[in-house]
């Protein structure tokens, strides 16, 4: 995150060990109960009814075993409060008393043109908004609004604009107010083309679009005409609009969509704003794109559910197949609900009132169940061709359910609906690549480790834990002799860590770790060891025996590449005796390159300073 830059490293440690994460989880509502060492709840993050949530002190992190959700003070409030990290940063600044350094010095170069550009834009919002209420030349447009049913409140609120049909008067009235034409490009709101700059809208009824915080980052043109093409033109993307993370009302709906624990997706500018009209207000459109899985989080950050409106046609949802299977890998509610045939929610509204609106919203049915039941309906459903691509269709859709539990009943509901066996869709499931099968679902959630995974794991943690063997450690051992590829992948992390013999910092490492399940995976190492204290005895161990494992497998290797002649025999016993000696040997080196290692630095050093803070 480029906005990271500008929050040094120091201030964030700082803020970090100053606010106690047992604390603040508490004050941001978290029933938190001491179990042991730890705190328990029931996860914010997801619906339970047994704790699975826990918070240490000592570790100053928090991790839920049932959703995977994990991280620092930081990443807490990232998550449960919807802030970003700048916000967080600034809001556990303020709860420890800490004086942040003045914005302005800290900014980095990229931030301050972020806010150049966002500045660029509102001037252009209330450019295009004063031209729309009171030009002479916006008579047309007034007009149309009028025709559409808009009201002048609507209008206002939503900031609607218009450009009128010259080709540069934006140009001229921006860089009249100093912003310069390379601005005006990179904000997308001009084209640099043979006859010198020219506005991109014109002769256009403007949308803005704001992010979730009310910037505004973009606009959406409708054109006033058929004959004007295309019927809607809207901003490019630029460093202010990424279009699969910017979800058009978001700003304006998030509070009714909070409160109601559900969010209405249409597809027009319209639509959200006739019904925002008529007091329906937890509306948002994804503009112009698919819904993305940026799209999906950042809902996920709001609402549980989503309710998602469709004109009509069911080739239109299957065209939006992909993004609501985002939705659903989120753990989002879908449901879907159908407009008359040639009615979109605009129109709908328009003519049957909010009421049978919301009817229409509260009668909206299960997306799983919508899909299940379409497929039952196919045509030809018997045929052999026809099935095979039902089933797999069906898997698709269930394979991303991540509840157990859930995805267990829906299996049976299509079973049921499909008229066909379980088992079949269990298969078509594992082929997709779900671990788990129903019996073993019920039992042990997990394929069953074996002994040298198991060691490995330990391993890993208890290196995790005590990071300060990392140097000596690395220097006898490969990671990627580690046989599971993300435990693979944190020992290559942390080998690189102490690249120069540095002690590692496990914070540090989670800090710029980008993979997101790595990451998880590193936490729930750190948060699920028992506090253990002979951390080296355990980690010789690990290593004696996995090194043998290593040894193990290039002698079956040997074994496997000729016959058992005599010859042979007598190479394996003597590679057999050689592994004996090379193990004996690595333990003896990691032991010479521990003795300097008095103890291994704790993963969790700001335990200490919390504890003289209180
Ligand atoms: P529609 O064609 O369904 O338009 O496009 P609409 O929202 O009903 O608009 P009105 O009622 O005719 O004014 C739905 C959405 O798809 C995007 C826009 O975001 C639009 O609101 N779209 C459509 C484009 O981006 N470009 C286009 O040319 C058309
Ligand atoms: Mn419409």
């Amino acid at each position: 995150m480029a906005a990271k830059n500008y929050i040094s490293r120091k201030i964030t440690e700082d803020v970090r060990s100053r606010n106690n994460i047992v604390d603040v989880i508490s004050e941001c509502g978290v029933a938190l109960k001491q179990a042991g060492a730890n705190y328990k709840a029931l996860c914010p993050f997801h619906e339970e009814k047994t704790p699975s949530f826990s918070v240490s002190s000592e570790k100053q992190m928090f991790y839920c075993f049932g959703c995977q959700a994990g991280g620092d003070v930081i990443d807490f409030l990232q998550k449960h409060e919807g802030k970003n990290f700048i916000e967080s940063i600034e809001w556990l600044a303020k709860r420890a008393n800490i004086t942040l350094p003045a914005r302005d010095t800290t900014y980095s170069a990229r931030q301050k043109r972020i806010n150049d550009l966002s500045e660029l834009n509102t001037f252009a919002v209330k450019y295009y908004h004063e031209l729309l209420r009171t030009g002479q030349h916006s008579q047309q447009a007034r007009e149309y609004l009028k025709n559409r049913g808009i009201v002048t409140k609507t209008t206002n609120l939503f900031q609607l604009g218009y450009a009128k049909a010259h080709r540069n008067d934006l140009v001229k009235a921006a860089t009249h107010e100093g912003w310069t034409v390379e601005q005006l490009v990179d904000v997308g709101l001009i084209k640099n083309e043979d006859k010198g700059p020219q506005d991109r809208f014109w002769n256009r009824l403007l949308f803005p679009i704001h992010n979730e915080r009310g910037v505004p980052v973009g606009f959406g043109g409708r054109a006033l005409s058929d004959e004007h093409q295309p019927k809607y033109l809207n901003s490019p993307g630029t460093d202010l609009y990424n279009k699969s993370r910017i979800l058009y009302n978001l700003d304006k709906a998030r509070q009714s969509i909070a409160r109601k624990k559900s969010a209405i997706l249409v597809e027009g500018y319209m639509d959200v704003l006739m019904l925002y009209q008529h007091g329906i207000e937890n509306v948002i459109a994804a503009s112009g794109t698919s819904l993305s899985e940026e799209h999906a989080a950042l809902l996920k950050r709001y609402t549980p559910e989503v309710v998602i409106v469709f004109d009509g046609d069911v080739s239109g949802l299957q065209a939006a197949q992909r993004g609501l299977n985002r939705l659903i890998a989120e753990e989002i509610r879908v449901r879907i609900a159908l407009m008359p045939k040639g009615d979109d929610p605009d129109s709908f509204v328009k003519e049957n009132g909010a009421d049978a609106f919301t009817e229409r919203i509260d009668g909206s049915i299960n997306l799983i169940e919508f899909q299940i039941q379409a497929a039952a309906q196919e045509k030809n459903i018997r045929r052999p061709d026809v099935i095979t691509r039902v089933v797999r269709d069906v898997s698709e859709l269930l394979v991303n359910i991540k509840h157990r539990v859930e995805r267990a009943e829906y299996v049976k509901y299509a079973a049921r609906e499909l008229n066909m066996d379980e088992g079949l869709i269990w298969r078509e499931l594992r082929d997709l690549g779900l671990k788990e099968t129903p019996t073993a679902s019920r039992r042990t959630p997990k394929k069953k480790m074996t002994i040298r995974e198991q060691i490995e794991l330990q391993f890993i943690q208890s290196l995790l834990q005590a990071p300060g063997y990392i140097p000596a450690v690395k220097s006898v051992f490969d990671h990627n002799d580690i046989s599971q590829p993300h435990l693979a992948k944190i020992a290559e992390m942390l080998w690189r860590a102490s690249e120069n013999g540095d002690t590692v910092e496990i914070q540090h490492i989670l800090d710029n770790c980008e993979d997101k399940k790595l990451k998880s995976a590193i936490t729930r190492l750190l948060m699920s060891g028992q506090a253990i204290s002979n951390h080296y005895a355990i980690i010789q161990g690990c290593i004696k025996k996995l090194i043998n494992y290593i040894c193990q497998d290039v002698e079956q290797r040997e074994r496997s590449e000729g016959d058992d002649d005599l010859e042979k025999l007598k190479k394996l016993v003597t590679l057999s005796n050689e592994r004996r000696a090379y193990v004996q040997k690595k333990v003896e080196q990691l032991k010479q390159n521990t003795e300097h290692t008095d103890a291994a630095t704790d993963t969790t050093r700001n335990a200490k300073d919390i504890k003289k803070e209180n």
